[in-house]
């Protein structure tokens, strides 16, 4: 999946945006960056809310970057924690990133740079889509 996508540079690229996490609550820190089909990365952190549920992750950061760029079709998507296995996408994220490409190339990064790499089909099968859903 994804040969065309350089994982490596958009992989430096997330963990270089999740320096800039602003995460005072959990302490936990996640980067994001999302490569938009004209070659164009967007990166993307955690950002908390003292409200907590206001709390936006990494991923609806990245793509809402790249969304007010003029950016709308993505490839592929990295994200990066400290963590021994890597985080994936929540469900509310994937639901985000479904909404412009429901096949998304999803690689999911961990201490050292133990990966995973997913389609986001099949990390939600059966994403909301209110044409499909209307009567
Ligand atoms: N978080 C992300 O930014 N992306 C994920 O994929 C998982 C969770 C953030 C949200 C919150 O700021 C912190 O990680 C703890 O859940």
């Amino acid at each position: 999946m994804g040969p065309q996508i350089n994982w490596k540079s958009l992989e430096e690229h997330a963990w270089a945006a999740r320096e800039r996490a602003y995460a005072p609550y959990s302490k936990f820190a996640v980067g994001a960056a999302v490569l938009a089909d004209s070659g164009e990365i967007f990166t993307g952190c955690n950002v908390e809310n003292v409200s907590f549920g206001l709390t936006i992750c990494a991923e609806r950061v990245a793509v809402s970057t790249a969304v007010q760029e003029g950016c709308r079709q993505f490839t592929g998507i990295a994200v990066v924690a400290d963590t021994e296995v890597p985080v994936i996408p929540c469900g509310a994220c994937r639901q985000f990133l479904a909404e412009f490409n429901p096949a998304l190339a999803v690689s999911c990064v961990g201490r050292g740079g133990v990966h995973h790499t997913w389609s986001l089909s099949v990390l939600l099968p059966s994403p909301f889509d209110r044409i499909v859903n209307a009567s």
